[in-house]
């Protein structure tokens, strides 16, 4: 069923909701609203872009959450504090933010009447399996309050699915980078601190010997998967899916890649492993294809060139 009439994006000026609102316009949408406390997320993120209002306002905020997603057919709840670190040192803001902020959101969305939910859950609830690629049927197993956050945020998707009839979709995110990721911070996602390192000759920092590995997915992948997600039939109202490539680099792997794309030698530095951090990550993305039909189109190499123009363009401000 496709999208009619009003989209709001939660965290719609933040690096993935920005991206999400770009391929929205793209697709010819033009009643969006991006609703963000502004905390992480940046009004310039949004800036050219056809259609879509900014309301300034955070999640735990229900009759702000209520009047922003009035009259809303599909809602994008992609509002978080991320980082696993972030959430180890400061557990109470992120707690807040990720459990009672996303019931917020579905609570608000269920009262208006939204036809559908998707949620951006995350691939840290899985932690450490046995076997990769992770596949939805294995026993979820957090190992940070980050990743424990954002599975009560799909058990409460489930639910208000089954209890109420609001159909959600989860989709577990896998180390999405790109355009306008922020690499400002020590909780950044690793790409953008490596596209900064890289393109001022600094050394990155690997935590641990660098061999341990991610399913690293372009922004637009899974932003297309998203709409996918908002568009696809009944019948996967309450599931949870996988948003990745099914691939995995190793993050010696890619900063090699990086220095060969930029054409220099910088060897990493070292240093100890990052509490919380999951080994090995790498999606089975088959149920994400056969039932929400997605088609993934950037290889890595594809996506960290695209991503490095990106940080080289207008350089200052963005590394
Ligand atoms: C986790 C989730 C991801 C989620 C993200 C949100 C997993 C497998 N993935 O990402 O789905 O979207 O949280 O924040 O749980 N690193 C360095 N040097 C740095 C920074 C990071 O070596 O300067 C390492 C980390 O220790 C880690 C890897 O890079 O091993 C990736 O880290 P990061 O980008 O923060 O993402 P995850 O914690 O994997």
């Amino acid at each position: 069923m496709s999208i009619k009439g009003k989209v709001v994006v939660t965290g719609g000026a933040g690096f993935i909701g920005s991206g999400l609102i770009r391929c929205l316009a793209e697709k010819g949408h033009r009643d969006i609203v991006a609703f963000d406390n502004l905390y992480s997320g940046k009004e310039a993120n949004l800036a050219g872009v056809p259609g879509v209002g900014l309301q300034v306002g955070d999640i735990r905020d229900f009759d702000a959450v209520a009047a922003a997603v009035a009259g809303a057919d599909t809602v994008f709840h992609l509002a978080a504090i991320p980082s696993v670190p972030r959430s180890i040192v400061e557990p109470v803001p992120s707690h807040e933010v990720n459990i009672d902020g996303t019931f917020q959101v579905f609570r608000a969305c269920h009262e208006a009447k939204v036809r559908r939910v998707v949620y951006a859950a995350s691939s840290s609830a899985y932690g450490d399996t046995l076997v990769l690629p992770k596949v939805e049927t294995m026993a979820p197993s957090p190992k940070s309050p980050y990743a424990a956050q954002k599975l009560m945020g799909e058990y409460y998707a489930s639910v208000f699915f089954s209890c109420y009839g609001l159909e959600t979709v989860s989709l577990r995110f896998f180390n999405v980078y790109g355009p306008r990721q922020d690499p400002s911070s020590p909780y950044s996602g690793v790409l953008s601190i490596f596209n900064s390192c890289l393109l001022k000759r600094v050394a990155p920092t690997i935590h641990g010997d660098g061999e341990q590995s991610r399913d690293f997915t372009y922004v637009e992948d899974v932003a297309g998967l998203c709409i996918k997600a908002a568009e696809a039939g009944s019948q996967v109202a309450g599931k949870v899916y996988n948003a990745g490539n099914g691939n995995r680099y190793t993050l010696n792997q890619v900063w090699d890649a990086l220095q060969k794309i930029e054409g220099v030698s910088l060897p990493a530095s070292y240093g100890p492993s990052r509490a919380g951090d999951v080994r090995d990550s790498q999606a089975d993305a088959t149920l994400a294809v056969a039932e929400l039909g997605h088609a993934p189109q950037f290889t890595l190499e594809e996506g960290l060139r695209r991503t490095l123009d990106w940080y080289r363009s207008g350089i200052s401000g963005k590394i």
